[in-house]
């Protein structure tokens, strides 16, 4: 790029020229601006000087603006958008040295969210963050109490109003303990499962509810004697023999014999789902928080290309 040429005249005068060829007069012009009328003159002088150009032609007992007198307005007026929209950004930057990020995530996504936070947190040491990790229905508590700005969850609310952004796929997949023999079969019809015990999550789970209305949808009517507050649990109880679980593929280990489990073939599986990173149509976002969108928005695709391995899972 060639080098630019810094302007002839400066910003005071700019800003008299606006007045002035707005307003259509000298004596205008120095009223608005608090000038005396001859320091107002010798400004346009120097930058007729400067521009080489006749800015002010007489009109009758008056003056007028001359073409290329309108041109500079114009140019002027660019110059003072800019400007202003760079007090905007200097100001936006101002606000991101502090401030708060409140998110709240479902209880399968504290397998991953501290990777697509902390990208951020390092580049914003100065915003505080927040993050609660509590099941669907306490989620959605929170994003209509307003005590968080974020929500990450398989299944927003219809109220209050939201902004959603898929951020990630969410394969729910039947699991067993390792060494299960289904495990070797081909896929098994969905009726294989009657009889079987089923370890559920608690209620409020959105996963439960899935699983459920999917189980239900399909002519099954399970039994739901067996809760577990977290998928931990669930997973040390699928392990220990204690019964089938159906869980997000992303709260197991990309090797689930690691951690005594298998996945189990079945026709119906995996539940494809995905997660949604959503926010209220009805607030202001806090600066903070839609800083962090525009960053997942720009790192998450690289993120997972680059071996987080998160989408590259086997489903089943
Ligand atoms: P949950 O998660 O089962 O922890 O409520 C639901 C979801 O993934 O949206």
């Amino acid at each position: 790029m060639n080098k630019l040429r810094p302007p002839r005249v400066s910003f005071a005068q700019m800003r008299t020229w606006e007045a002035v060829a707005r307003l259509g007069s000298i004596t205008a012009a120095a009223r608005e601006l608090h000038l005396a009328q001859p320091t107002v003159s010798s400004q346009v002088h120097e930058m007729q000087a400067a521009l080489g150009q006749a800015l002010l032609a007489p009109a009758g007992r008056g003056i007028c603006i001359t073409e290329s007198g309108a041109l500079l307005r114009e140019a002027v007026l660019d110059v003072f958008k800019r400007w202003q929209a760079l007090e905007e950004e200097l100001l936006a930057l101002q606000g991101l040295k502090r401030g708060t990020l409140r998110i709240a995530g479902v209880t399968t996504t504290e397998y991953f969210i501290a990777q697509w936070i902390s990208a951020f947190a390092r580049a914003h040491p100065g915003i505080d963050i927040e993050l609660a990790v509590h099941n669907r229905d306490a989620v959605v508590e929170l994003l209509r109490s307003e005590r968080v700005d974020l929500a990450l969850m398989m299944r927003p609310p219809s109220f209050p109003p939201l902004h959603t952004l898929p951020v990630l796929d969410n394969p729910l997949v039947l699991i067993g303990p390792a060494g299960h023999p289904w495990a070797q079969r081909r896929r098994l019809p969905l009726s294989a499962l009657k009889g079987q015990t089923l370890l559920w999550r608690e209620s409020g789970s959105g996963t439960r509810q899935v699983v459920l209305e999917h189980l239900r949808a399909n002519g099954l009517e399970p039994d739901e004697r067996l809760t577990l507050g977290s998928n931990e649990a669930i997973k040390h109880a699928v392990a220990a023999g204690l019964g089938l679980a159906v869980l997000s593929r992303h709260a197991l280990d990309p090797d689930p014999a690691q951690e005594g489990l298998a996945l189990l073939p079945m026709s119906g599986f995996p539940i494809c789902r995905a997660w949604q990173l959503v926010w209220r149509r009805d607030r202001r976002l806090p600066l903070a928080a839609s800083a962090w969108i525009e960053h997942l928005r720009a790192s998450l695709p690289t993120a997972f290309q680059a071996g987080s391995g998160l989408t590259a899972m086997p489903h089943n």
